[in-house]
């Protein structure tokens, strides 16, 4: 892989959920390069957390002090997903992925995605395996490999989705496709190197940083530990 990019996205997950706006802006100021947005419904996974419109509400924070924009990458957790990826992308969103196994008609769900104006991405539960990118890499911008059981922060960071970004960034090697390969779950800036290493470019972190008093330092050694990664 040639150099990457890396991208840190802080899950809003375990921010202040009641001054999330400015949240958003303190986390942007410390260093965020995306915002990680977890939309959870109760059903496909046991937890509720919030809809389009708190995007929407939080899409004018999603900037740099300059104006420039900060993307929101929308990590569905959900079923069904067409109708509120919609909604999702009329509330501001950039990034909207799913998980394979939530939709009956995956490829429906990212061709919606895409023609509803956003970057499709499709999601990979630790106990999945990769087989619908065999008919989907072609179509998306975005793999998410999940390092822990969606639902929940704080969880720890499971080994085998090691091996699985390994596979991933494989697939995307062949498809010769620009596919940011992003991981979600127990990263925190003793184990985002490692995270690197396997081949993923694109780091969410919840717990690790809205859990911390300095959201600046911990990006920062986030990054620093990303700058001893050998591309
Ligand atoms: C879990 C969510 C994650 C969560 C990660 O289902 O998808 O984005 O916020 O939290 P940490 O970084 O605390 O593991
Ligand atoms: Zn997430």
């Amino acid at each position: 892989m040639s150099s990457p990019t890396y991208r840190i996205a802080p899950s809003i997950l375990s921010a202040d959920f009641a001054r999330l706006g400015a949240e958003v802006t303190d986390v942007i100021a410390a260093g965020a390069d995306w915002i990680h947005f977890d939309v959870m419904d109760n059903h496909y996974v046991p937890n509720l957390t919030f809809g389009p419109m708190v995007c929407q509400a939080l899409k004018p924070h999603a900037k740099q002090a300059d104006g420039t924009p900060v993307p929101i990458d929308v990590h569905l957790m959900i079923q069904p997903v067409d109708a509120l990826a919609a909604a999702f992308a009329q509330a501001g969103a950039d990034y909207i992925s799913f998980h394979a196994d939530a939709s009956p008609h995956v490829h429906r769900s990212i061709q919606a995605i895409r023609a509803a104006g956003c970057k499709p991405g499709l999601v990979f539960n630790p106990g999945a395996g990769l087989e619908a990118l065999d008919w989907a890499i072609d179509d998306i911008d975005l793999i998410l490999i999940m390092s822990v059981n969606p639902g929940f922060g704080g969880q720890s960071f499971i080994d085998s989705a090691l091996r699985k970004i390994e596979l991933a960034r494989k697939r995307i090697e062949q498809s010769g496709r620009d596919i940011r390969l992003e991981v979600d779950g127990g990263i925190k800036a003793d184990n985002i190197a490692c995270v690197a290493a396997a081949g993923a470019d694109t780091f969410v972190a919840g717990s690790a940083i809205f859990n911390a008093t300095d959201y600046a330092g911990v990006v920062a050694a986030m990054r620093a530990n990303l700058a001893s990664v050998k591309a």
